[in-house]
């Protein structure tokens, strides 16, 4: 089973949020069908998403979300093998209290322990900022 993080950031120039409904419907119908799971962090500027799922339907999904002309300056924080799914589910961070939420954090928390500093402070930031709301 593959599972890839990465980061990545709103390529809109005109100030406004990006799409999140759209990419969030988009992502559930698709990932549904290809049996890919994970979870999608996004203040509408930044986002910090896991895939999880068969190595052939993952590189085939990062494939297309890195051709995607909605965000840009993605980088790949972790791609890895797992023996099993950690993040069971399609979950959206919002600025509320979430017991399940909270524990996917902390997830991330322990996978962003490897990737570089530059990347890993301005999620944790992101992710603080939900605990703390
Ligand atoms: C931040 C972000 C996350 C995305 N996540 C997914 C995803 O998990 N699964 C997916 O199929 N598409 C995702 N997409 C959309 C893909 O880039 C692409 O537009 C879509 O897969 C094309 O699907 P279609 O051929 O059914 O139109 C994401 C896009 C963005 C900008």
């Amino acid at each position: 089973m593959k599972q890839i993080l990465y980061a990545s950031v709103n390529a809109r120039t005109d100030g406004q949020p990006a799409d999140v409904t759209g990419i969030l419907e988009q992502s559930r119908h698709n990932n549904a069908l290809d049996g890919i799971t994970g979870l999608l962090w996004t203040d509408g500027e930044r986002f910090l998403q896991v895939l999880e799922g068969g190595e052939e339907a993952v590189e085939a999904c990062y494939a297309r979300i890195r051709n995607d002309t909605r965000h840009r300056a993605i980088v790949t924080i972790l791609e890895r093998t797992v023996e099993r799914r950690e993040f069971g589910y399609w979950a959206m961070a919002h600025k509320t209290s979430d017991v399940l939420a909270d524990v996917h954090d902390q997830r991330v928390r322990r996978m962003m322990a490897s990737a570089a500093e530059e990347i890993r402070a301005p999620f944790l930031e992101l992710v603080s900022a939900r605990e703390a709301a």
